[in-house]
């Protein structure tokens, strides 16, 4: 197959997608967020890049803690509006149901089958545009139905998956197999041109 060269680029596919949870005073705000990572296994921590221009990060730093929810398919439009609309100018803490679990300033969004409630550990400032917090995750709430042997399950979750260039969400697609075991059936002397 013929390689093209494009301009440098975020081409990272697929992007997860959270909605990020604070306390904006006494009031819970919430941002939609795909620049989301993971950080360390042990102990664990995950990262958020966020824009500076955005309401959340002063609240993120003042309460040195934030949620992670991870939408269902079902939360698509409700993930896209708090994508949407600032909590500058929108108040967005009636728009869903919301529990609070062990730490109060990092409200979460009671529909989300998976929600994280993390501590902040540290903030970059990059490039002069973003803001990286990272989190250690303290707590873990999940809904009982979309948990498998003990675990969350990705198809009980239905995660929503994010195409950033050309702006769709997308959602799970067919298991593929099994990771740090089918590479066993790869044979090293078989080698394929992308045909
Ligand atoms: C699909 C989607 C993904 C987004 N991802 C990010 C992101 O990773 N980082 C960021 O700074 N803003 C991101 N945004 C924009 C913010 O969610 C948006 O500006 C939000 O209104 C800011 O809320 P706040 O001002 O209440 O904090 C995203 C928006 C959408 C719709």
């Amino acid at each position: 197959m013929k390689k093209i060269q494009l301009q440098p680029n975020t081409f990272l596919y697929p992007m997860p997608l959270v909605i990020v949870g604070t306390m904006a005073d006494d009031r819970p705000n919430f941002i939609t967020i795909a620049y989301c990572g993971i950080v360390q296994h042990t102990p664990p921590m995950i990262s958020i890049a966020s824009s500076k221009v955005h309401f959340s990060n002063k609240w993120i730093k003042r309460n040195r803690s934030f949620s992670v929810n991870i939408p269902s398919s079902d939360m698509i439009e409700l993930t896209d509006y708090i994508g949407m609309y600032s909590g500058r100018e929108t108040d967005k803490s009636e728009i869903c149901e919301l529990f609070c679990g062990d730490i109060p300033s990092a409200p979460m969004i009671k529909q989300s089958p998976l929600s994280l409630q993390c501590k902040l550990m540290e903030s970059i400032e990059v490039g002069g545009v973003n803001e990286i917090f990272i989190g250690e995750i303290l707590k873990v709430y999940a809904n009982e139905d979309c948990i498998t042997n003990g675990l969350p399950d990705i198809t009980k979750l239905q995660p929503i998956l994010f195409s950033m260039h050309d702006n769709n969400y997308w959602g799970v697609g067919k298991h593929l197999g099994k990771a740090w075991n089918i590479g066993k059936n790869f044979n090293p002397n078989t080698k394929k041109d992308g045909q």
